[in-house]
């Protein structure tokens, strides 16, 4: 929705009231652990985004920039991310073609998908040569499908959840049944009112967010993010309290929640759903 905004209805000159970035996803580029940046497609823009303020500020911090796409065709930035290279010393790129072109020979590093095996069998190793231990922290960024093979990989192999940052381009994947908000502060069981859907559901905390249990019973609210940031799933809450688990990155008007990340706080909740 942002980016057909902007292209249809944004021209030069236009003046837009815009937050300033927030969120998990970022490079601390003080920290000497080395950083893996993964991407695929278009995930490849924040890493740059990284990159270029290792550059910008001098940070020592070493880098690997792994970047998987199917060929040259769809191979945003390739030349961008080589200049940073050469500028930076501490940042090696290893490109990924899955399905390379004749034409794209020489433009490439190697075939395959920038997946676990390839983080597992080629850059663990030469981090753990060039810096002596194999601890790095991870950065994944790309479609979902993508994100979630990754993310599920890395803790397989151990990683600590503390060494994972990742984001996705489209919704994000449903969570797993999360655990009670928190033993206080949050009902052990609720009731859970849908006013202009007209249905009363009963809220236990193994049935998850709010958003979680209306899907659960038939109700389709809308949503994008699912974590709290992009305000699609706000609502307006008529009677009772929502309780997150930790304050969400997207603020809901005053008189609204959003149901993605909230579960009930008291007994009854009311909400224009
Ligand atoms: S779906 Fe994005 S804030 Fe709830």
């Amino acid at each position: 929705m942002a980016s057909n905004f902007l292209h249809d209805r944004v021209a030069e000159g236009a003046i837009l009231p815009v937050k300033p970035p927030s969120g998990r996803f970022f490079l601390n580029i003080s920290q000497p652990l080395p950083a893996v940046l993964i991407s695929n497609g278009v995930g490849i823009t924040p890493m740059m985004a990284m990159a270029k303020a290792c550059l910008l500020h001098g940070a020592s911090r070493p880098l690997w920039f792994v970047h998987g796409v199917r060929n040259g065709e769809y191979h945003a930035f390739r030349t961008d991310v080589l200049a940073l290279a050469q500028q930076n010393p501490q940042m090696r790129v290893y490109y990924r073609y899955s399905q390379p072109r004749s034409q794209d020979e020489g433009q490439y590093h190697s075939q395959g998908y920038a997946d676990i095996d390839f983080i597992k069998t080629v850059i663990a190793p030469e981090i753990e040569s060039v810096q002596g231990v194999p601890d790095a922290e991870y950065f994944l960024c790309g479609s979902p499908t993508f994100t979630e093979s990754l993310l599920a990989g890395l803790r397989e192999w151990g990683v600590s959840e503390s060494r994972i940052f990742f984001e996705s381009f489209g919704p994000a994947a449903k969570p797993a049944p999360t655990a009670p908000v928190s033993s206080d502060g949050t009902a052990p069981t609720a009731e859970v009112v849908f006013s202009q859907s007209g249905k009363t559901l009963s809220w236990h905390p193994e049935a998850g967010t709010i958003l979680e249990l209306a899907e659960a019973n038939g109700l389709n609210p809308p949503y994008s993010c699912r974590q709290g940031i992009c305000l699609t799933c706000m609502c307006a809450i008529a009677a009772g309290e929502v309780a997150y688990e930790e304050p969400p990155i997207g603020e809901p008007d005053p008189g609204s929640v959003l149901i993605c990340v909230g579960k009930p706080k008291t007994p009854r909740v009311v909400l224009n759903l």
